[in-house]
């Protein structure tokens, strides 16, 4: 049966969402199923354990997670839904140059998933807007060995 990947977008000016094209397209292509849905339509409810989640965010202001992505991160801080069962991936993107505060958009999921029960796939793949790399480029080359991991993981569980 296809593994099913929702790729959850957090994004201010749109380089995420590039990242999360990539990535679907490219996950489409090695088999999996799934859809991209931007995080100002979600909440809570959308982690169902038949899934795979791929996170993709960005950071805003002084190290916030960005405007469409603050109603998904405050309900996770205020209802603290159990997540125990629920895996995912985290692409998150930033810049260097707020040397303070760089990713931390990404961070704040990863650390609020991980406290819910929630339990990461892979390392997370960190984008530097500073570097001179195209983010989707640079989570294109990511993408396989992270869904090879997934895929271990479920032939394990089968
Ligand atoms: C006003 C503003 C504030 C930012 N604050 C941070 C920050 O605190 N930390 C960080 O790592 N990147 C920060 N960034 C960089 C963005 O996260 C980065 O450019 C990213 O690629 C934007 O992705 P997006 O287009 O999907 O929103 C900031 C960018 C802007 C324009």
């Amino acid at each position: 049966m296809a593994i099913t990947v929702r790729i959850l977008v957090g994004t201010t000016t749109g380089n995420t969402q590039y990242v999360a094209e990539e990535a679907h397209f490219n996950l489409q292509q090695a088999g999996a199923q799934g859809e991209i849905l931007q995080m100002d339509e979600l909440d809570a409810k959308v982690f169902e354990p038949a899934a795979i989640y791929l996170v993709c965010m960005s950071t805003y202001g002084y190290g916030d997670v960005p405007a469409n992505a603050k109603k998904l991160y405050e309900s996770l801080v205020k209802d603290r839904p159990n997540l125990t069962g629920i895996r995912y991936g985290l692409v998150s993107l930033g810049d260097s140059s707020h040397a303070q505060t760089y990713c931390f958009g990404g961070r704040r999921f990863d650390q609020i998933l991980t406290k819910l029960g929630a339990r990461r796939v892979g390392e997370v793949l960190e984008h530097d807007a500073s570097a001179g790399l195209m983010p989707e480029e640079f989570a294109a080359a990511w993408i396989g060995p992270w869904f090879a991991l997934v895929r271990a993981e479920h032939a394990v569980a089968a």
